[in-house]
């Protein structure tokens, strides 16, 4: 008997080993870059403190039923007064860098029809110094979905090329005030997300579909999201051009773009499918890196959208050609694509004819792919990281590339203690990053990666209770606690035994 359990002991250990998986520091450079991620509006509050004007969010947010529990980012994680605090607690994690974005109506509250605001680039160099104070390094993304309402009033933002002046002009106003400290800078985060929950589902402000989705009227052109997505990228060029002729020299800093990336797998195994993944790439992910690196769209987007797809000048190719020194990616999960032309699984959104998004189907033969997270459509697949980023290497080979956003929210809001015992995460990011170690070693060239979140925050449309945060933010006190999953990144991060 001793003996057999003996035999059983040994075979569950050997079975839990094989599973459970192995990732530690020492698979990553010594250079390599790990922090963790937030963005203005999801965290800070104070929305009208200190000379703000009002962004784009803050007038969304306060319509009725535009948000789920009509919650806002009114208040927030307070960050706008704790960051102290919050700074102490990025020390705790160890983390080499914090990416954070910059509020544009709080250093610009009318946009370029107004002045700098030195209560909002106070707070920001604030920040900036007291990171730097510890040793960590500020990532700094210019624009992450937040607008002063000005421009969308006056112009209606992105969908105008007047745009493109206004972002070069807040750049500009972040370079000088910040580029003495801050090195790394990214223009715009997910122009590809932004622009189709704005602009194609209207779910975002200022909610303009072409077909009815949820609360949009439709009734507008379905190429808005590719002019304002155009319009968002030829911002980024010159903010780029701008930067490498007037700060860079001196500033000695470096500047890319993110987009969101999803993997996509071939529903079913047939050239139909096999080319559904191609197409998926090309109008969700080349379609905004393509232009960064080979200065035009991908060939596949003209075949399908013809002339309606927005052209480029010589002139803004060339800008636009070679415009990043890295590639930021957003990755979160991965899809089925099913070619909408020949089958009768897509929706009417799915299958706009011509326009060639695939739909995204979670499950095939009703099973899914991984386990279900909090954000619907979701799931847990860890190869989808290695995968999309061999996508990476074979089309943008030269480029560097951070991963600027990964992370798990759970399926049900948890209350209590289960909250702070988040197993699930800790597994998510083990998993992720032993995928990325996996990428890196068939030469994918990855420098850094940031798990989406810090803490808890103001998720765009759903509120408080998507929770994608190594802390937890008790609503009622705004007191931070530590999860488990923190202390294991902190862990990880030190290189200690007990991470791998
Ligand atoms: C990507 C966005 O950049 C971020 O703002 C958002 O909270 C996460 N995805 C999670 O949905």
């Amino acid at each position: 008997f001793l003996f057999l359990s003996l035999l059983l002991f040994i075979e569950t250990k050997h079975n839990h080993e094989e599973e459970e998986e192995v990732v530690n520091r020492s698979m990553f450079p010594d250079d390599f870059i790990f922090g963790v991620s937030t963005s203005a509006y999801q965290v800070e509050g104070a929305y009208l403190e200190d000379g703000k004007g009002l962004s784009n969010w803050d007038v969304f947010t306060h319509l009725p039923a535009n948000t789920v529990r009509g919650q806002n980012g009114d208040v927030a994680d307070d960050h706008y007064h704790l960051y102290m605090e919050d700074i102490d607690k990025l020390e705790y994690l160890g983390v080499n860098a914090y990416r954070l974005s910059i509020s544009w109506s709080r250093i610009l509250p009318r946009g370029r029809f107004g002045e700098v605001n030195p209560k909002g680039v106070l707070f920001y160099n604030n920040i900036i110094d007291n990171m730097l104070l510890k040793g960590i390094e500020p990532f700094v993304t210019i624009n992450h979905f937040d607008i002063p309402q000005e421009l969308e009033d006056r112009y209606g933002s992105w969908l105008s090329p007047q745009m493109q002046e206004d972002f070069v002009h807040f750049a500009k106003v972040c370079f000088e005030k910040f580029g003495d400290r801050v090195k790394k800078w990214v223009t715009i985060n997910e122009p590809n997300i932004y622009t189709q929950f704005a602009y194609m589902y209207g779910t975002f402000s200022p909610m303009r579909c072409s077909l009815p989705f949820g609360n949009c009227s439709a009734g507008n052109s379905d190429l808005e999201p590719l002019i304002a997505a155009h319009n968002m990228l030829i911002s980024h060029a010159k903010a780029v051009k701008l930067y490498r002729e007037q700060f860079q020299p001196k500033q000695g800093g470096i500047v890319g773009l993110v987009a969101n990336a999803f993997h996509y797998e071939p529903y079913t195994d047939d050239i139909f499918s096999y080319q559904a993944v191609e197409r998926s790439y090309a109008f969700n992910v080349a379609w905004i890196f393509d232009p960064l690196i080979h200065g035009d769209y991908p060939p596949l987007m003209r075949k399908y959208v013809g002339n309606d797809l927005p052209k480029f000048s010589k002139q803004e190719k060339k800008l636009l050609k070679g415009s990043v020194d890295f590639l930021g990616v957003n990755h979160y999960t991965t899809f089925y694509a099913i070619d909408c032309f020949n089958s009768d699984e897509c929706t009417l959104m799915d299958n706009r004819p011509n326009r060639g998004f695939v739909a995204r189907a979670i499950a095939r033969d009703g099973i899914p792919m991984g386990d279900q997270t909090g954000v619907s459509g979701f799931q847990v697949v860890p190869h989808g990281m290695e995968k999309v980023l061999n996508y990476f290497s074979m089309r943008y080979p030269n480029t560097s590339i951070y991963i600027t956003e990964n992370g798990y929210c759970p399926p049900n809001h948890l209350e209590g203690s289960e909250m702070l015992h988040d197993f699930k995460r800790i597994e998510f990011h083990k998993a992720y990053l032993a995928a990325l170690a996996n990428a890196m070693r068939k030469g994918a060239k990855v420098k850094g990666y940031f798990a989406w979140s810090f803490m808890d925050n103001y998720e765009w449309l759903k509120g408080y209770n998507t929770t994608f945060g190594l802390y937890y933010v008790d609503r009622r006190t705004m007191q931070r606690k530590a999860r488990l999953s923190a202390k294991w990144y902190k862990d990880f991060i030190e290189n200690a035994e007990k991470s791998s």
